[in-house]
C-alpha cells in the first residue's frame, strides 16, 4: 500500500496542484484533509485553466475518487458552484465526489463573525474571509458545530440551529452595531435545500478509505495552505485555522500515518505570502524592485482574494523547519522560470537576532519579527528555460541553484517547474 502526501512548505500557494494533478495518474483516490474554500489551487492542462478552492484537485481527472475529509471545513454554496463550474467545462463530477459526513459546514454567520472581528482591528490576520477560524471553532467548541451529515437529519438540524443561531446573534451584535442578524428557521430551510442535491455525495469516508486500503488502492493526500501557516506549528497567530502540514492528515482524514510512503514538498523557487505577519526575507522594495518584479512574472496575486502577494527570497531556514516537521522526502521546486530575469539569487542561510546567529526556526511570530536574513548569493542565469523538458538542459546556473537547495535542505529534489502548464515539467530522476 502506498500512498502519497503533496503539502506546501511555505505560506501557501507554491503550486500544489500542478503537483497533485501530474500525480494523479497513478493513485484511485485523492484527498483534502485540511482547511476549505480558503484554499486557490490553480491547474492549466492542454491550454485550459482550472481553478479550485474546496474540492480536491483531483476531481480534474475522473477515474479517482475524490474526497474532502473530516478536517475540512465546508461551504455548500462553494460547494455546489464548484462542482456546477466543473460541469459546465466538461468535467464529469458524479459519485466519484464523496464528503465526509464528518466535516463542518460554514454557515453565512461565520462569514459575519469574521468580518466584525478582521475589519479594521489591529489584531487583523488578514484572512480570505471565508469564515474558515469561527466554523473550525465551532467544531472544537462542540456546542456550536453543525456537521454535513446533519444535513441528513433535518429534525436535528434544526433543533441545533435553533439553539446555535440566537446565540451566534447575541455575539455578533456584542461585537459590532451593524453586524447581520440570521434567523434559523430560514437558515435550516436554505441548508435542506443544498442537502438534496449533496445527499449522494456524503459518505462516512474513514470507512470508504480503510475499505480502500485493504484493497491496496494508492491514496494521494493533497494539503492546502502551506506548512508555515499550520495553526500548531506555523508564524503563529499568523496562520489558518488547521494543521496544514502532512501533521494534519492522520486527524483530517482517518488515515494514519504508517500508510504514507512518500511525502513530497511544494516550494517555490523564491516566497511569497498573503495576509499578515513575519516574512524576513520579505523584498520589500517598492515598484521597481526584485519583490515587484518578481510579483510581476510569477503573476502573485491571490486565487481567491486577488490581493497582491507579498514576494521575497528563499528562506532556507523556514524550509529546513517544515521539511522536518512534515517528515518530508523529496521535494519539488515550482516557478524556477520566474527568477531568469534576475541577476542574482539570494538564499537565506541562517537568521541574525540580536547579533546572535540563528540556525532554527523560531517558535514565534514576534521572534521572527526580529530575524535578518543571511544571504548567500548565486549567479542568475538569464536565459528562457520555460521550454526546457529535461534536467541535462536547464542552464548551468540554474542547475546550481537547484542543487544548492537540495544540499541544503538535504533531500532529493524530484521535479522543477518552467511554467504553469502541465507539459512545462522536468523529472529530475
Ligand atoms: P497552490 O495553491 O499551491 O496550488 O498554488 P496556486 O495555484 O495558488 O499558485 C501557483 C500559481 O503558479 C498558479 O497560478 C499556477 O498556474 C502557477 N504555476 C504553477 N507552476 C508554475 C511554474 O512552474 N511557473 C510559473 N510561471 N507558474 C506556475
Ligand atoms: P493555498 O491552498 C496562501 C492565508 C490568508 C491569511 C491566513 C489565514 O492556495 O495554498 P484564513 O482565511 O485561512 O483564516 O486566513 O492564511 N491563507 C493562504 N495563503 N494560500 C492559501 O491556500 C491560503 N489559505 C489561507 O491569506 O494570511
Ligand atoms: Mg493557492
Amino acid at each position: 500500500m502506498a500512498s502519497t502526501s503533496v503539502v506546501g512548505l511555505q505560506w501557501g500557494d507554491e503550486a500544489k496542484g500542478k503537483i497533485v494533478d501530474l500525480l494523479s495518474f497513478d493513485h484511485h483516490i485523492v484527498v483534502r484533509y485540511n482547511g476549505g474554500a480558503n484554499a486557490g489551487h490553480t491547474i492549466v492542462r492542454d491550454g485550459k485553466t482550472y481553478k479550485l478552492s474546496l474540492l480536491p484537485t483531483g476531481v480534474l481527472s475522473p477515474h479517482l475518487q475524490a474526497v474532502i475529509g473530516n478536517g475540512v471545513v465546508v461551504n455548500p454554496v462553494r460547494f455546489l458552484e464548484e462542482v456546477k463550474n466543473l460541469r459546465d467545462a466538461g468535467i464529469p463530477v458524479g459519485e466519484n465526489l464523496i464528503v465526509s459526513n464528518h466535516a463542518h459546514l460554514i454557515f453565512p454567520y461565520h462569514g459575519e463573525e469574521e468580518r466584525v472581528i478582521e475589519q479594521g482591528a489591529a489584531s487583523a490576520i488578514g484572512t480570505t474571509g471565508r469564515g474558515i477560524g469561527p466554523c473550525y471553532q465551532d467544531k472544537v467548541s462542540r456546542s456550536n458545530g453543525i456537521r454535513v451529515g446533519d444535513l441528513l437529519h433535518p429534525e436535528y438540524l434544526r433543533e441545533r440551529l435553533r439553539v446555535i443561531v440566537p446565540r451566534k446573534n447575541l455575539i455578533l451584535k456584542a461585537l459590532s452595531r451593524d453586524a447581520k442578524h440570521f434567523e434559523p428557521d430560514a437558515l435550516c430551510d436554505e441548508y435542506l435545500g443544498y442537502a438534496e442535491t449533496m445527499r449522494p455525495h456524503i459518505q462516512d469516508s474513514v470507512a470508504l478509505l480503510h475499505q480502500a486500503i485493504k484493497q491496496g488502492k494508492r491514496i494521494l493526500f493533497e494539503g492546502a495552505q502551506g506548512s508555515l501557516l499550520d495553526v500548531d506549528h506555523g508564524t503563529y497567530p499568523y496562520v489558518t485555522s488547521s494543521n496544514t502540514s502532512t501533521t494534519g492528515i492522520w486527524s483530517g482524514s482517518g488515515v494514519p500515518a504508517k500508510y504514507l510512503t512518500r511525502n513530497i514538498g511544494v516550494i517555490k523557487a523564491y516566497t511569497s505570502r498573503v495576509g499578515k505577519g513575519p516574512f524576513p526575507t520579505e523584498l520589500d522594495d517598492g515598484p521597481t524592485g526584485i519583490g515587484e518584479t518578481i510579483r510581476k512574472i510569477g503573476r502573485e496575486y491571490g486565487t481567491v482574494t486577488g490581493r497582491p502577494r507579498r514576494c521575497g527570497w528563499l528562506d532556507l531556514v523556514a524550509l529546513r523547519h517544515t521539511a522536518m516537521l512534515g517528515g518530508i522526502d523529496e521535494v519539488t521546486i515550482m516557478l524556477l522560470d520566474v527568477l531568469s530575469a534576475l541577476d542574482e539569487l539570494k538564499i537565506c542561510t541562517a537568521y541574525e537576532q540580536d547579533r546572535q546567529r540563528l540556525d532554527d526556526y523560531p517558535g514565534d511570530a514576534f521572534l521572527l519579527e526580529r530575524c535578518k536574513p543571511v544571504y548567500e548569493t548565486l549567479p542568475g542565469w538569464k536565459t528562457d528555460i520555460s521550454a526546457v523538458r529535461k534536467p541535462g538542459d536547464l542552464p548551468g546556473n540554474a542547475r546550481r541553484y537547484v542543487d544548492r537547495i537540495a544540499e541544503l535542505l538535504q533531500l532529493p529534489v524530484s521535479i522543477v517547474s518552467v511554467g504553469p502548464d502541465r507539459v512545462q515539467t522536468i523529472l529530475m530522476r
